[in-house]
């Protein structure tokens, strides 16, 4: 079934709640739906999102909002290709790009299967996910997606992309960027679950968390929630995109220079080394610029986690987070040369 919708009202599509319109709103929940659309015909640009959890609107969009409401998650059947290089205990299971996350790790943790336990309770939807690399307590999407199906409208085919052709990479895929992102539609990403024990416990508190508790994807999965729901703002309750800013993975010099800027020495900074550089987390440096809980208009930095800009009041304007957004940059930049760049899409 499709759903088309004239100067569509988008605040409840957007987990920053900001109050815009969009020219024209179309949802679908079926592959043959999305292909029967006359994307000619629409007026653009043409926009595709997910759950709204990682976009700030500005303002009236003139073109057209797309939506898959394409829900399942089905166990891949016997005959695909990539059982046969499928690990050992692996679960091979595709999920229509309209599911919502978390629904997907609900279950693969009520199954006993292992794999996404880890980015329980993310906001957002099974393409989303493919799209942004979601991550967090040390796994990203990209280590479980086997493969990711798109719709190309300028042909009306379906193309598979194998996992070392999305260009993943921390919080990165070639979905994210012209000239892929106006060329594919994400619609339906197989992920690999296990049912061999493969817990990951090392990241932040999570071991902590766990305490006694046997070792299982639902205990791990509960872990997770209880400590992101110590950190995080609740989507349903306070506004906000959750991270609004990547981590800055910087060259050891830049790291060093960081270090003299606050007058600490390495030991005292959070920071971890990765193939790329090192990764300095942004919410330290934010709160070591006294940006913790700074506010503009009806929105602020969120206490908790700094990383976050929430729309405190409800009522707060793209305006008054684009402002902050950028007094948060400047900041951090003046005192310290790191320039943050938002993971949020500003559009
Ligand atoms: N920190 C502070 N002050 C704070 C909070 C954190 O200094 O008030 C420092 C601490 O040193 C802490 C470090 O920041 O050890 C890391 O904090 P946290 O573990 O909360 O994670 P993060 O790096 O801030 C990332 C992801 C989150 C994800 C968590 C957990 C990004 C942009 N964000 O945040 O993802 O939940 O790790 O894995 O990588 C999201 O993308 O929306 C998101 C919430």
């Amino acid at each position: 079934m499709i759903q088309i919708l004239d100067g569509y009202d988008l605040s409840s599509r957007n987990t920053f709640r900001m109050k815009v319109k969009c020219a024209k709103f179309i949802e679908y929940d079926s592959l043959p739906d999305l292909q029967s659309i006359d994307f000619g015909a629409l007026p653009g640009p043409v926009k595709h999102i997910g759950a709204g959890s990682n976009l700030l609107w500005t303002g009236t969009f003139p073109g057209t909002v797309l939506h898959s409401a394409v829900r399942y998650m089905n166990v891949l059947p016997d005959s695909d290709p990539l059982w046969r290089v499928a690990a050992e205990g692996d679960v091979l299971v595709a999920v229509g790009s309209g599911t919502v996350f978390d629904d997907f790790c609900a279950w693969a943790a009520g199954q006993g299967l292992w794999g996404v336990e880890n980015l329980s309770h993310i906001p957002g939807e099974a393409g989303a996910s493919a799209v942004q690399n979601v991550g967090a307590y040390g796994v990203e999407a990209s280590q479980v997606i086997r493969r990711v199906n798109c719709f190309e409208p300028a042909t009306g085919k379906t193309v598979a992309f194998a996992p070392e052709e999305c260009g993943y990479a921390y919080r990165e895929s070639i979905f994210k960027h012209p000239p892929v992102k106006d060329r594919f539609i994400v619609t339906e990403v197989v992920f690999a679950l296990s049912r061999t024990a493969g817990p990951k416990l090392d990241y932040g508190r999570v071991r902590e968390e766990l305490g006694d508790a046997e070792v299982t994807p639902q205990a791990v999965r509960e872990a997770v929630t209880r400590i992101r729901m110590t950190k995080l703002p609740e989507v349903g309750e306070t506004g906000s995109a959750g991270s609004f800013f990547k981590n800055p993975v910087v060259a050891p010099e830049v790291f060093a220079s960081v270090c003299a800027a606050f007058g600490k020495s390495a030991g005292e900074v959070p920071h971890y080394v990765t193939p790329d550089g090192v990764k300095i987390p942004a919410a330290w440096l934010i709160e070591q610029c006294g940006l913790k809980g700074r506010g503009k208009g009806g929105a602020e930095v969120y206490s908790r986690q700094p990383l976050v800009i929430v729309n405190r009041s409800g009522n707060a304007l793209p305006g008054d987070i684009v402002e902050l957004k950028n007094e948060v940059i400047d900041s951090v930049e003046k005192r310290c040369g790191v320039v943050l760049s938002p993971e949020v899409e500003i559009i």
